[in-house]
C-alpha cells in the first residue's frame, strides 16, 4: 500500500469530533510496536516448525505481509504527529519499552498474544464499522489508512488464532494474553490520548471527556462479549460475523497501484 502524506497533515484530521482523531492517532503510536511483536512471535512459530499445515504456513506468512506493511504506514503518519506533538515521543517511547519487555517472555506465550490482540483488532474494526458516521468528515488519507488497516484486520482474523492452537496453545494461556494485550493497548491509547488532548488543550473539556468515556463504555459494549465467548472452548474466529462496510476496502484494492480509492461519505 502507497499513502500520500502531506508535510502539513492537520493531526486533529476529523475536526468535527477532534477526540476521535486524537484517539485513532493514539492507537497508531502503539502500531509500530504491537504488530512488530506479533510479527515476530508468528515469525518464531514458522521458524521452530510449530507449524506443520502448508496451508496455514501460506496464511501466516500473508499474514506477516500484511502487518509489516500496517505498521509501516502507522511509522509515517507517527512521524508527522511526534513532529507536531514533540511529548508524544514519551507514549512511542514507553510503547517500545512495553514490547521490548514482552519480548522476553516465551514463543507460545507471544502466539497467545497474537491471537487475542487480533480478536480485539476485529472488534475494533466492528465499533468503527458501526460508527462510521463520526469519520463524516475525516481528512481522506488518514481516514483511509485506519478503514484499509480495519479491513485487513478483518480479512486475517483467524490466522494468528489458528496458529496458536496449531502450536498446541490453550485457552487459558489465551485469555490471559488477550487481558495482557487489552491493558497495555487501553493504557498506552490513554497516556497518548491526553498527552495530544494537552497540546490541543483540550484536556479539562467536559465534551471532550464525555465523547471519550462514552465511546470507550460503547467499545468495551461490543468487546467483552466477543473476547469472553473467543476464549470458550469450541469457539473459532470463522464464528464471528464479519462488518459488512469495510469489505469494500478490499474488493477496491488495486494491485497494480497498491492503492484503494480515498475515504469519501456513501
Ligand atoms: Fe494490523
Ligand atoms: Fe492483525
Amino acid at each position: 500500500m502507497r499513502f500520500e502524506w502531506p508535510d502539513d497533515l492537520e493531526p486533529v484530521w476529523t475536526p468535527k469530533v477532534p477526540e476521535l482523531a486524537i484517539a485513532a492517532n493514539a492507537v497508531s503510536v502503539l502500531m509500530p510496536h504491537a504488530e512488530p511483536y506479533v510479527v515476530a512471535c508468528t515469525k518464531a512459530a514458522l521458524d521452530e516448525g510449530l507449524i506443520e499445515d502448508p496451508d496455514l504456513t501460506q496464511d501466516a506468512t500473508a499474514y506477516l505481509t500484511q502487518e509489516a506493511q500496517h505498521h509501516g504506514q502507522h511509522r509515517k503518519l507517527n512521524d508527522l504527529l511526534i513532529a507536531r506533538y514533540p511529548h508524544l515521543a514519551r507514549a512511542d517511547r514507553a510503547a517500545a519499552w512495553v514490547f521490548g519487555r514482552l519480548r522476553s517472555r516465551s514463543t507460545r506465550f507471544g502466539l497467545a498474544f497474537a491471537a487475542g490482540f487480533e480478536t480485539i483488532a476485529f472488534v475494533a474494526a466492528r465499533w468503527v464499522d458501526r460508527h462510521q458516521r463520526l469519520l463524516r468528515d475525516g481528512e481522506p488519507v488518514p481516514t483511509t489508512l485506519f478503514l484499509w488497516h480495519l479491513a485487513e484486520e478483518v480479512e486475517h482474523k483467524r490466522v494468528a488464532f489458528d496458529v496458536y492452537q496449531a502450536s498446541g496453545g490453550g485457552r487459558l494461556r489465551y485469555a490471559w494474553a488477550m487481558t495482557i494485550a487489552a491493558l497495555v493497548l487501553s493504557l498506552g491509547s490513554l497516556l497518548g490520548t491526553i498527552t495530544m488532548l494537552r497540546a490541543e488543550r483540550r484536556l479539562f473539556s467536559p465534551v471532550a471527556w464525555s465523547r471519550l468515556v462514552g465511546w470507550s463504555l460503547s467499545f468495551i459494549f461490543v468487546a467483552l462479549p466477543v473476547m469472553v465467548i473467543s476464549a470458550l472452548p469450541g469457539h473459532h474466529p470463522d464464528q464471528l460475523v464479519d462488518p459488512a462496510g469495510l469489505q469494500h476496502w478490499l474488493d477496491h484494492l488495486d494491485p497494480e497501484t497498491s492503492t484503494v480509492p480515498e475515504w469519501a461519505l456513501p
